[in-house]
């Protein structure tokens, strides 16, 4: 390790803010009386962000003042931990990983953009805006080479690629970190391979995909689930599709039942087929739903049961009277669906495979509000499915433009998920703007999705969302999308 010193130039003072020194108290107080100096590294880290990145001299001493600590014992951590910058860092704080694997795959032209845009390593760009440092392996060399700036990664690059990320933090625009090539995580080139079928038991559905910044990163990304087990206690603590679902069934005796294995039962998952199809059902509810709490919209849900209230945003999709000849499909063969999804499908009257095929955006858009489970019905894929099961396929190709409108494509990579291989592929299909994609319906998405041969990453990404909210704010800068 190379030798770490405090920098030449050091400010004259450094102080907690009031909210941060509310916040060193918290972090103190989770220590035994007399161990307050185990918060040193959470107060360096703090410090370190209120004062734009990096660790000064009288960081050091404020930090060993607040926990009564020598200042030699705080100046030791701050030195020893790479994590804290002694030196001034630029706004975007660049490591490059210089590690084996990066530097097979391109770690050197990585670090020429770097000296060629913003200068010598450990030195701050003119702008401010920008520094670099090359560090040891970061753990990502699957998507290699990669580099992290500030709290994010961004991996699958090459000369182009970072020299365009540099250029757009530089100018105050955002990057969606992950991968820059459109990967799946760290998935193969050209998306799965393995583990490419439905699970063969109600287990909890894939998460999506997030390369953005979740709004959280952005895209915040949606946290991969892996619930723990749900203990229902009470009807304030119940599953909300629980009481949606027992809200809106008919069948009294039913909903009884129901309730008897939500209250007071630890939901496990079902894997030996033993446990009831409910129990499954509530524990993929949990598994999907990104606030499984007690703040979803229900008494909403519960009255647009009555349906086509107007409360809800979309079209309600054609229902039947009855399924037709008296036999209804089993809707519970499509992932997602257990017994009581069924019986509320079936109470708006959707009783066959043909009719989930045929719901538009609009159809999707309304059920998901109508059962708060917004965004399910894409991530599960149950249109992709209930067509496979009802033996319609394949989709249908969107319309195609010649070329770019104006001669200029929309910036596709904009949509969280597409990279520039994807942007490629879908130039090729003459997809250039953010408004065709907006305009896909179900049909198209199922086309393009066998072309990308990454069967539901759209639903699952949202591009259509994504797209939609691009034209939106094309439209509000006064360009042309
Ligand atoms: S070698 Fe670069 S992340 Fe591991």
């Amino acid at each position: 390790m190379s030798v770490r010193r405090l920098a030449e130039i050091q400010p004259e003072s450094f102080e907690f803010t009031p909210e941060n020194v509310d916040w060193a108290n918290s972090q103190v107080a989770k220590y035994p009386e007399g161990r307050q100096a185990s918060a040193v590294i959470p107060l360096l880290w703090q410090a370190q962000k209120q004062n734009d990145g990096w660790v000064s001299e009288p960081v050091i001493r404020h930090v060993a003042e607040f926990l009564d600590m020598a200042y030699i014992r705080v100046l030791e951590v701050a030195t020893f931990y790479t994590m804290f910058n002694l030196q001034p860092v630029g706004k975007h704080l660049v490591q490059l990983c210089g590690t084996t694997p990066c530097w097979l795959r391109g770690a050197d032209d990585l670090k020429d953009v770097c000296r060629k845009s913003i200068g010598p390593e450990k030195t701050v760009s003119d702008d401010g805006q920008l520094s670099w440092m090359e560090v040891e392996c970061l753990g990502a060399c699957v998507n290699a080479p990669m580099v992290q700036i500030n709290d994010d990664f961004y991996e699958d690059l090459d000369a182009a690629s970072f020299a365009d990320i540099l250029t757009k933090l530089r100018n105050g625009e955002t990057v969606a970190p992950g991968s820059q090539t459109g990967r799946q995580t760290s998935a193969p080139e050209g998306g799965p391979q393995a583990l490419t079928e439905a699970p063969p038991y109600h287990a909890m559905p894939f998460a999506p995909v997030v390369e953005e910044a979740p709004e959280a990163v952005a895209t915040e990304p949606e946290p991969v689930a892996t619930p723990a087990p749900v203990t229902v206690r009470d009807e304030a603590e119940k599953a909300p599709e629980a009481i949606v679902e027992e809200a809106a069934s008919d069948d009294t005796a039913e909903a009884g039942s129901e309730t008897d294995v939500a209250v007071g039962t630890t939901v496990e998952e079902d894997t030996s087929g033993t446990a009831s199809s409910a129990q499954a059902d509530l524990f993929a509810d949990e598994a999907s739903s990104d606030k499984a709490d007690d703040d979803v919209p229900v008494a909403d849900a519960t009255e647009s049961t009555e349906a086509g209230s107007g409360s809800v945003d979309g079209e309600r999709p054609e229902g039947l009277p009855a399924a037709r000849d008296g036999k209804a499909d089993d809707l519970k063969q499509i992932k997602g669906i257990g017994p009581k999804l069924e019986g509320t499908l079936n109470g708006l009257g959707v009783f066959h495979f043909d009719q989930i095929a045929g719901w538009s955006r609009s159809n999707v858009g309304w059920v998901d509000e109508h059962l708060s489970f917004k965004g399910r019905i894409d991530r599960e894929q149950w249109i992709p499915q209930a067509k496979g099961l009802a033996g319609i396929s394949d989709g249908v190709q969107p319309p195609a433009l010649d070329g770019p409108r104006g001669g200029t494509p929309d910036d596709l990579r904009k949509i969280s998920g597409v990279g520039p291989k994807i942007e490629d592929i879908l130039h090729s299909l003459g997809i250039y703007h953010f408004d065709q994609i907006a305009a896909w319906s179900p049909d198209h998405v199922e086309w393009v999705d066998e072309k990308l041969r990454f069967k539901g990453r759209i639903g699952r990404e949202d591009w259509i969302s994504q797209a939609t909210a691009l034209v939106e704010g094309v439209s509000k800068d006064g360009g042309g999308a």
